[in-house]
């Protein structure tokens, strides 16, 4: 059976990567975390100080985007790949509220998405890839077979993130963690450059009230009727 490109796009917290993960897993593809690449770019621009929560120094940023080494290594005990970024592995670091608090502003940088957009191509080039994102269906791949756009209440994509974020130790609060994914939906939704939009021919899911376990058996359907008719 030929390989296809599944284009997973939608809010922040939305479970996107759950799925992706899941499928890439059951299909045996590859899975690609695009917000991974933006939050990895953001850590660079903390640690370098072009930005923090009063000022950003766009162009001295752009300016070092040819020191930023992105590469994503599959960790075969996690079953999914780590971000590294010139060579160390940044994937706890790069899941902070700070980097959160950041990213969209860097995201937003037309400059920066270029750069990303034409490596995230170049992973999907051979097809058999589930890619998560904000302009995957839109940008990234607008041919990809199959297209989803997922959803929930901001109140319930605030609790997963929480309840994540307290998981792995983090002290957050619950109305730091709404606020930031409110904050991102807004700069998301309405930057000039590939803003997040649902693509004409994606699918909606509203996950607000779907366990991952009816969230996945709903999808991997969609992926079967999209592998049958391909
Ligand atoms: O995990 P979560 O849904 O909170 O976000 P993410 O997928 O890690 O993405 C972090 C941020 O990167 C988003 O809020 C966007 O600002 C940006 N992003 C983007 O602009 N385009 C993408 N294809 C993926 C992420």
């Amino acid at each position: 059976m030929d390989k296809i490109t599944i284009a997973i796009d939608g809010f922040s917290s939305t479970g996107k990567s759950t799925v992706a993960k899941q499928l890439a897993k059951h299909l045996g593809y590859v899975y690609v975390d695009s917000g991974a690449m933006y939050r990895a770019v953001t850590y660079f621009a903390m640690e370098q100080g072009f930005i923090d929560k009063n000022h950003f120094d766009v162009s001295g940023l752009i300016s070092k985007l040819n020191e930023v080494k992105i590469s994503l290594k599959y960790n075969d005990e996690l079953g999914y790949s780590e971000m590294f970024l010139n060579g160390d592995n940044v994937e706890k670091k790069i899941r902070t509220l700070e980097v959160s608090e950041n990213v969209s502003l860097v995201a937003a940088v037309p400059e920066i998405r270029a750069q990303l957009v034409k490596h995230q191509k170049n992973m999907g080039a051979e097809k058999g890839v589930v890619m998560d994102g904000r302009d995957i269906g839109t940008v990234v791949f607008p041919n990809a077979e199959l297209k989803l756009f997922m959803t929930a209440s901001p109140e319930t994509r605030a609790i997963r993130r929480y309840n994540e974020l307290k998981q792995r130790g983090d002290d957050v609060t619950y109305e730091a963690v709404l606020k930031n994914i409110q904050d991102r939906d807004f700069i998301d939704s309405n930057r000039k450059d590939s803003p997040l939009v649902k693509a004409s021919d994606a699918i909606e899911i509203d996950n607000s009230h779907m366990s991952k376990e009816q969230q996945f058996e709903i999808i991997l359907n969609l992926v079967n009727k999209t592998l049958k008719s391909s």
